[in-house]
């Protein structure tokens, strides 16, 4: 009769859905629906469309363990890469039939929301949008309000600029608006300072001994250990904790210092593009801020204007929804400035780095 506990029956132990048992339930959904068993079902239906992501090349018909594999060696290494590919391309990859493929691709392409959406959806989910503040309006206001969840925040610029103690800042302002908040510190150049917290929940008039014990602190001692850290924050939703922010400083020393010289930056940008996307992933399923520092190189070719780029190129630059760029500025203030911002004017904050607050200037 429709009811919800049979329904229940398809889910697998690990809580993940086949793609053959999740093609069944939505066929379900889609007949509950037509009898109006209406806003659970709907409910139901969005968890679906985020399990959806799971979905791995492992789950395609035809497709066992040893062709996954062949197919992960020749760079198949998600259901997307296989939706857009060519029958050719896959049988030379795997070794499958030409029949095999031709389903394999038709099964990808079926399995993916190929991308649109109404822009009533989009509204909505943009009402879910939270802003993040560490009580500098000259910040806030730069920023429409304050830091936004659900995006990528980069902040760049050269050294003592402060992106550091933004991060802090942030780590403590997450907890004052919400004292459930949690926030999540990788950590890559050992520059947490459990201090720092102490300093600004203090400032802020919290507890700072709570705000410390919500503040998890992970150390990433390499590029893989990075990308398998934010790959886990998913685990810490999970759990039940209220993850807000999620910082990544630095994003890019990591990367830099193992990827020397011109005939690495092909993979090395790779690999940061796949960073970027997990950490867009993190940002977007869980309506987290992400906030990422990046540094910044000196390019001798440029004589006019700022010599100074951020690390990671385009490939940083256009996952990123904010770009800050950080400067220090005269009596000891720094300055930020908004860099190709979709819906706000770009501009300039002034403010003053504090031993317990960030200040306007
Ligand atoms: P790199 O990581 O080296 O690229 O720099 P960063 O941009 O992360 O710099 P960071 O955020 O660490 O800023 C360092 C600056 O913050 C220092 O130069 C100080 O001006 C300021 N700062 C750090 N700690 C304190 C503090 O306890 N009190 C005060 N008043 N200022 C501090
Ligand atoms: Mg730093």
């Amino acid at each position: 009769n429709n009811s919800f506990k049979w329904i229940k029956i398809y889910y697998n132990v690990d809580g993940r859905l086949s793609f053959a048992n999740r093609f069944k339930l939505k066929v379900i959904f889609m007949k509950a629906k037509e009898k109006e068993i209406v806003n659970d079902i709907e409910l139901e239906m969005e968890n679906i469309k985020e399990e959806k992501a799971e979905v791995k090349i492992m789950d395609l018909p035809g497709v066992g363990a040893a062709t996954a594999e062949k197919l992960e060696a020749a760079g198949y290494d998600s259901v997307l890469s296989v939706a857009v590919s060519t029958i050719g391309g896959l049988v030379d990859a795997s070794g499958v039939g030409e029949n095999v493929a031709r389903k394999m691709i038709q099964a990808a392409r079926d399995n993916m929301d190929m991308g649109f959406e109404s822009g009533t959806d989009v509204f909505n989910r943009r009402q879910k949008i939270e802003k993040i503040s560490f009580g500098c309006s000259n910040l806030d206001n730069l920023l429409g309000g304050g830091f936004e969840t659900g995006a990528i925040t980069e902040c760049f610029g050269e050294f003592g600029s402060g992106k550091t103690q933004i991060a802090h800042a942030l780590a403590v302002g997450c907890q004052v608006q919400d004292p459930t908040a949690v926030a999540v510190f990788i950590d890559t150049e050992n520059t947490f300072r459990p201090d720092r917290i102490i300093d600004f929940a203090k400032g802020a008039g919290i507890d700072p001994d709570k705000a410390l014990k919500n503040v998890k602190v992970a150390r990433a001692y390499n590029s893989d250990h990075q990308m398998l850290l934010a790959e886990k924050v998913g685990d810490l939703v999970k759990k039940g904790l209220n993850v807000k922010v999620v910082i990544v400083d630095s994003l890019t020393a990591h990367f830099r210092a193992e990827f020397i010289g011109r005939g690495t930056l092909a993979v090395r940008q790779q690999k940061l593009n796949k960073h970027m996307h997990e950490l867009l992933r993190v940002a977007d399923m869980n309506n987290v801020l992400v906030y990422v520092t990046n540094q910044v190189m000196s390019k001798p070719d440029v004589f006019f204007g700022d010599p100074t780029a951020a690390i990671g190129g385009h490939i940083v630059a256009h996952a990123s929804t904010f770009r800050i760029y950080l400067r220090k500025g005269k009596k000891g203030s720094r300055v930020a400035k908004l860099i190709d911002s979709p819906n706000l004017p770009d501009g300039e904050a002034m403010f003053y780095l504090e031993t317990d607050s960030i200040k306007d200037f």
